[in-house]
């Protein structure tokens, strides 16, 4: 939950305001975003790693305000589309602090990035170099770039979200000596100016081992590049992957500590290869935003299924939280309208939507007495969820409000049918 949630007189509210305030004033399902919270995890990430050296991940959640509140928090921005890219550039994101990411990044998104002069680009493929080598030319600048490695390492996290193990998609593998052959190419080319090295592992991990691994990897390949090549690459990147709580069980690694951790492995690498040390920087998005925000569902039906349990139906679901249905998440959630003393019943919270892995939490005890009316808060809702919306069967996106001391804002508003409508011009 976030920072800013409490209970009064039965009633859940958050950055000060009632979730029936926030409803009778935005509507339901709706995006509540805790500023304050998220700003909190902005500055523990900037005092552990250095404000520089923290690129908050856009696509955890992206819209102009918080691209505010990531350049007044002083860190950087990791976007990963012309469309991110779009909404920082929107928000008067200082550019020089941005990193642009993907493994198939078109050429007018590159040339975007050039023009707008966004501070690295991660390259991911050769085709990529090449590419970007091109476009420097014809623009006549020298685009400065890290080379996103993968490390081989097994992260501990769901096979869709795990991005350091050789048989998928992005970077060049440590193993097969193709991010060794990528660093080559980039230093043999003018328009390139080669100015680290990249690795991420993967997305909602608990366990240090595999962020450790990484870096020792890194660090070691930091080594080997120096010794061929004579160049010493001042940065080093461990991209985001940090996990959140999303049940009272999960315990979230400590910002402070795994900063430590890597920095000493990084310093006794380097100490060991008579390297000076690289900066260290990061890109957590999850751990940010996640925890700072909820949805908050209104209930319209309950069946109940006798002897095995209740469907609790809420008028979103699938549409504006995939997680569920996509990777097996877990999320936990109250009644969030009215305190309850009905014996608990074995739920699962479900959407509107017309198929029946529609499931915003599969197992939780929720009070008996639920019924139409009352709502629901969802927790750990603000990453992922937004930025993954959908409009199946044709369900109009939340709104996103952010909330703080007692005041509520838009800072993304609700769709309409008749936006959808909009772009149905046959
Ligand atoms: N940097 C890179 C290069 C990434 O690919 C990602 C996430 C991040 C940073 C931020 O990771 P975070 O700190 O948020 O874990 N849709 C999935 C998560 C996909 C993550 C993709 N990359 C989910 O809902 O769990």
């Amino acid at each position: 939950w976030p920072s800013g949630a409490r209970r009064v007189e039965g009633m859940l509210t958050v950055g000060g305001v009632g979730v029936k305030d926030l409803v009778a004033e935005y509507g339901s399902p709706l995006y509540v975003l805790d500023e304050d919270d998220f700003r909190a995890r902005a500055r523990a990430f900037r005092d552990a790693f250095g404000g520089a050296d923290v690129y908050y991940a856009g696509k955890a959640f992206l819209c102009k305000a918080v691209a505010r509140w990531v350049a007044e928090e002083g860190l950087g921005l990791d976007v990963c589309s012309g469309g991110e890219l779009a909404v920082a550039l929107a928000a008067g994101f200082p550019p020089a602090r941005i990193g642009m990411h993907g493994n198939n990044k078109s050429v007018p998104e590159l040339a975007r990035a050039l023009d707008a002069g966004v501070g690295r680009i991660i390259v991911d493929s050769f085709t990529e170099i090449d590419r970007l080598a091109a476009l420097a030319a014809e623009r006549d600048v020298r685009a400065q770039v890290q080379v996103r490695v993968t490390t081989g390492v097994e992260a501990h996290t769901h096979e869709f979200v795990a991005t350091a193990h050789d048989d998928q998609k992005f970077g060049f593998a440590l193993s097969t000596g193709a991010a060794a052959e990528a660093v080559r190419r980039v230093l043999e080319c003018p328009q390139l100016e080669l100015v680290g090295l990249h690795s991420h592992i993967g997305s909602q991990i608990f366990d240090t081992a595999g962020f450790e691994v990484a870096a020792r990897r890194l660090t070691v390949f930091l080594a080997e590049v120096h010794a061929r090549h004579g160049v010493a690459l001042p940065e080093l990147d461990l991209g985001g992957g940090l996990g959140i709580a999303y049940l009272p069980e999960d315990t979230p690694l400590d910002v402070t500590v795994i900063a430590a951790n890597l920095r000493e492995i990084v310093a006794r690498e380097c100490a060991a290869n008579g390297l000076e040390v690289p900066r260290l920087s990061v890109e957590p998005g999850r751990a940010i935003v996640g925890p700072a925000g909820i949805s908050l569902y209104e209930v319209g039906t309950v069946k109940d299924v006798e002897g095995l349990r209740s469907y609790v139906s809420v008028d979103g679901g699938m549409s504006d939280n995939i997680r569920t249905a996509l990777y097996g998440a877990d999320y936990s959630c109250v009644v969030a309208s009215r305190a309850s003393t009905a014996p608990p019943m074995l739920s699962r919270l479900v959407g509107k939507h017309c198929e029946s892995g529609d499931i915003v939490v599969r197992d939780l005890y929720l009070p008996s007495d639920i019924g139409p009316g009352d709502l629901v808060a969802v927790a750990g809702t603000g990453a992922y969820c937004r930025s993954m919306a959908n409009n199946y069967n044709h369900l109009p996106k939340p709104a996103v409000v952010a909330v703080s001391g007692g005041r509520a804002r838009t800072i993304v508003r609700r769709e309409t049918e008749d936006d959808l409508l909009r772009l149905d011009v046959g």
